[in-house]
């Protein structure tokens, strides 16, 4: 017997499984029996005993889950953490473990309310001492980890648990002496493993399969090389043998009914106190303010629950709640994360959210010089489609040629401050770009309740409309459409062939010739099909009149990109009077730009395509530029390459018969984009019908 070793038990008189706290409970109420629990924890009593002095805590009514008592708290020394259930349920076993744990001589920390951590069972020491490792993600929270690291001056690494089976970190994570290491790694996220990894050499670690984590092999009791559990397979006995441990099984499956086994049903009392290990907290936290709608537009949600799904967590510091129906709500956020790294990535998702960073904070946003032509400094800020502003020489600047997906440059020019979304490649030696998140904000348009209100019926939010809808969305586009042409604004349609097929050709034509398009944009395809209809009355062989095949049809957009091909270009063939109509005829007669972008699958291509498609994305966003409302039909590709060079602000309709290419586009987090699930050719139609409403004299029929 190991005298220095000690271990507190508490018996299972009144144990029981009397309520579903974690998914073994689950189908096991008032289904273990006590007489064969008490013989199976006596077994392991006895075990304990041969190799540590055992104390015991009574046994309580009413607290069934207090013989896992590895929940008690954490101990080290003579410090004692006591555990804050998150369950109800077990809350009531805290009050008698703080007595113990005080008649026993131990100082014991307790945690601010509502902040829970449940002890050594998602709290393990390196049998070295050397770091503490926390558990978080189910039942003890992220921002318990500094309180740990503080008062037992360790350095805490946190692990996040991904699978509510394994619920505590003992349950499949168990620390052995000499450094090695008996764990489950599919229980984790990838950043744990990858923590787990760094920290233990490879040789020391000891991956079991799911067959031995459910029969709770890592959680067992080490002394020495002893190692006491419920049971292993042959492999996993041999593999511990093989590296020096011996195992000894003792059944428990009673208290596997409550999720628990060997570990849980006992607390290391003993933990020594190494000299030369301090504190170093890898948690950082940091605070952010949200201002605006937050509740009606569920922009708190969104901005907590990224949080947790992203690893971290958070503390509500402050939540003002705007009174009044068009008032504006707004919070301070404590953000906690395991790593500065995943605080990285949480705090650009929430500054993409539109939080801020404390005011005084920071003066300059953080600049690395690209030292490659069209490669960034890594870690290089992304930007979103929001209006977004730097920090430089504690001034905002505003960035300009707002679109996703780039970097920002910062530069000092003779008239001030420049800053501006440049695509990597774009990035010349000598540019000094945003890295981290430090000094960024987006800039979200808190509309008024009323507005949105207003906005959502006319544009429907971002929601995606039913074919019964169409036709009352149709009426608002032919209005805005309407107003955007006598205010001289810009309307970029971009256009995909099935607008032709479907047969909306000669309706995407005549808002071409009165006007309501000032730029068209596609690929080669819209071009070829459309000139088709117009020279020969196929769309890909299909007579667009009788809706039959012609024969021979299937070669007939060949001959017409041919012929195009003969004249050199659209507009000449449309000047030597070749092409006579269609939607490419009335651009080249009204002047309208339009670019056509190349792909792999394009036959020909037409003169006009572009297959340089550095070029082709160029002249793209040259034709974006100053637009109103963008009209998308029926081209996942080239409205989505659309998507991304266009900042917010910008209405964008997008019309397809596929509901996600509909929802992808209209999910713009704002009330700007409105999605049509319908046919495009039907669409058209409505739409002209409803412009010719519009503008023709009324008339009583
Ligand atoms: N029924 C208990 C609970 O869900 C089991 C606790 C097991 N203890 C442990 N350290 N894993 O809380």
């Amino acid at each position: 017997m190991t005298s220095s070793i000690r271990f507190l038990m508490c018996a299972p008189d009144h144990y029981d499984v009397d309520y579903v706290i974690n998914p073994w409970m689950e189908g096991n109420i008032h289904k273990s029996s006590r007489e064969r629990a008490v013989e199976q924890w006596q077994q392991l009593f006895h075990l304990l005993k041969d190799h540590a002095i055992v104390d015991l805590v009574q046994p309580e009514k009413g607290v069934p889950d207090m013989v896992f008592t590895a929940n008690a708290g954490l101990v080290q020394g003579k410090t004692a953490v006591l555990s804050r259930f998150f369950h109800k349920e077990r809350q009531g076993e805290e009050p008698f473990f703080k007595a113990w744990l005080e008649e026993h001589g131990f100082t014991v920390h307790e945690l601010p309310k509502d902040l829970p951590f449940e002890g050594a069972g998602d709290a393990l020491f390196d049998r070295e001492g050397r770091w503490l490792w926390a558990g978080y993600g189910f039942r003890s929270e992220l921002d318990s980890h500094p309180y740990l690291a503080r008062w037992l001056d360790i350095e805490v690494l946190s692990l996040r648990l991904m699978d509510e089976r394994f619920y505590h970190l003992d349950t499949c994570f168990c620390p052995l002496a000499d450094g090695y290491l008996l764990y489950y790694p599919p229980a984790f996220d990838a950043y744990s493993n990858r923590l787990i990894e760094m920290r233990v050499p490879e040789a020391k670690r000891i991956a079991i399969a799911e067959e031995d984590a459910v029969t709770f092999a890592c959680n067992a009791v080490n002394i020495d090389r002893t190692i006491v559990l419920n049971k292993a397979s042959d492999k996993l006995k041999q593999r511990l043998a093989e590296v020096g441990f011996r195992v000894l099984e003792t059944p428990l499956t009673e208290f596997l009914k409550a999720g628990g086994a060997a570990k849980c049903l006992t607390l290391r009392v003993t933990e020594p106190v190494q000299a030369n290990v301090h504190a170093s907290a890898t948690v950082e936290s940091r605070v952010v303010r949200m201002d605006g709608h937050l509740l009606d537009a569920g922009l708190i949600n969104q901005a907590l629950d990224l949080i947790v799904d992203g690893g971290g967590s958070f503390q509500v510091l402050n939540f003002s709640l705007g009174e009044q129906r068009q008032s504006t709500s707004s919070a301070e956020v404590k953000v906690t994360a395991p790593s500065h790294e995943v605080m990285e990535s949480l705090m650009s998702q929430l500054i993409d959210l539109g939080a801020l960073p404390p005011p005084e904070d920071v003066c300059d946003s953080i600049l690395e010089t690209v030292t490659q032509a069209g490669v960034s400094p890594d870690d290089f800020y992304v930007t979103t489609i929001y209006p977004t502003q730097v920090r430089v020489q504690c001034e905002w600047v505003k960035v300009r040629g707002q679109r996703m997906d780039a970097a920002i440059v910062v530069r000092e020019t003779p008239h001030g401050l420049d800053a501006y979304c440049s695509l990597l490649r774009d990035l010349q030696v000598g540019d000094r770009v945003v890295v981290g998140v430090e000094g960024i904000r987006t800039i979200r348009k808190t509309e008024s309740r009323e507005q949105r209100n207003t906005q959502e019926f006319s544009f429907m939010g971002a929601g995606v409309s039913s074919e019964r809808r169409v036709e009352l969305v149709v009426e608002q586009i032919a209005w805005e459409l309407r107003q955007i042409r006598d205010q001289g604004g810009k309307v970029v349609v971009s256009a995909g062939p099935v607008v032709i097929h479907t047969g909306g050709g000669e309706h995407l034509a005549h808002l071409v010739r009165e006007g309501y398009v000032q730029a068209l944009l596609g690929g080669n395809a819209i071009a070829v099909h459309d000139i088709e209809q117009s020279m020969m009355g196929t769309s890909l062989g299909v007579d667009m009149k009788r809706g039959v095949s012609v024969r021979g049809g299937h070669r007939h957009h060949l001959k017409v990109i041919n012929t195009i091909r003969r004249y050199g270009s659209i507009a000449k063939a449309v000047e030597q009077g070749v092409v006579t109509s269609g939607i490419l005829y009335e651009c080249v007669k009204h002047n309208i730009p339009f670019s056509l972008a190349g792909s792999i699958r394009d036959d020909g291509p037409l003169p006009d395509t572009q297959m340089d498609l550095i070029k082709a994305q160029t002249d793209y966003a040259r034709l974006i530029e100053g637009a109103d409302l963008i009209l998308m039909l029926s081209s996942m590709l080239h409205s989505i390459g659309v998507g991304n060079m266009t900042p917010a602000g910008v209405k964008m309709v997008c019309v397809d018969i596929n509901p996600a290419v509909v929802t992808k586009l209209s999910d713009r987090g704002s009330v700007e984009s409105v999605g049509v699930v319908t046919d495009v050719g039907l669409f058209l139609s409505l739409l002209v019908q409803q412009l010719n409403k519009l503008t023709s004299p009324y008339r009583v029929a």
